[in-house]
């Protein structure tokens, strides 16, 4: 396996298990759903499954197609940009939430995000750019 690949898989369980804690936190705290609730439903969507199926699909999609990924630079540069991304998500959603620094949390926020989404429009990329039909 890719050093990178096995990168991506460590940080998605590592998401699952921020997640995970955030929703008990929730649980416990529900006063504070509000606040954590945004978070919870990105690290684990975002960060645990999203993150999953881009580490398995970078190490399975080209052997299906009997190819090499077709740019490893993207794969590479999109797993910096969907972590940097949302963890800034997870630092300045919930600063947002509770009016914290809204001067910084704000723009930070629509920067992590736009990161994100970076990141699934270059794995989008590089996936369709990779795969291909092969005769059975
Ligand atoms: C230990 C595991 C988990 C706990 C304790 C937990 C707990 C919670 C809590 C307390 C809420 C807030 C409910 C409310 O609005 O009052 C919530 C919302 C949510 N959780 Fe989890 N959760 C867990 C795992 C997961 C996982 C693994 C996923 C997805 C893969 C997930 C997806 C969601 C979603 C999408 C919402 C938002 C639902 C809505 O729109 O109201 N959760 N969770
Ligand atoms: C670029 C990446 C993404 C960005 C910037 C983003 C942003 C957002 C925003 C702004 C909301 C509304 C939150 C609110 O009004 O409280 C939201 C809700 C939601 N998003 Fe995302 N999202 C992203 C990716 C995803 C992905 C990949 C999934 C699922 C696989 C997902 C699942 C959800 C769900 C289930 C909700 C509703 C949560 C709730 O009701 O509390 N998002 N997202």
């Amino acid at each position: 396996m890719d050093k990178i690949v096995v990168w991506y898989l460590r940080m998605s369980v590592i998401y699952f298990v921020a997640g995970a804690a955030l929703g008990m936190l929730m649980l416990v705290s529900p006063g504070e759903t509000g606040v954590y609730r945004d978070i919870h439903v990105h690290f684990n969507l975002l960060g645990f499954m999203s993150m999953m199926i881009y580490g398995v699909g970078y190490h399975i999609l080209p052997k299906f197609s009997g190819v090499n990924i077709y740019s490893v630079k993207i794969m590479n540069l999109q797993f910096w940009l969907s972590n940097i991304g949302l963890i800034g998500m997870a630092v300045s959603w919930p600063m947002t939430i509770v009016n914290y620094a809204a001067g910084i949390a704000g723009p930070l926020l629509i920067l992590s995000a736009a990161l994100s989404l970076t990141a699934a429009i270059l794995f989008a990329f590089n996936i369709l750019k990779t795969i291909r039909p092969v005769k059975m």
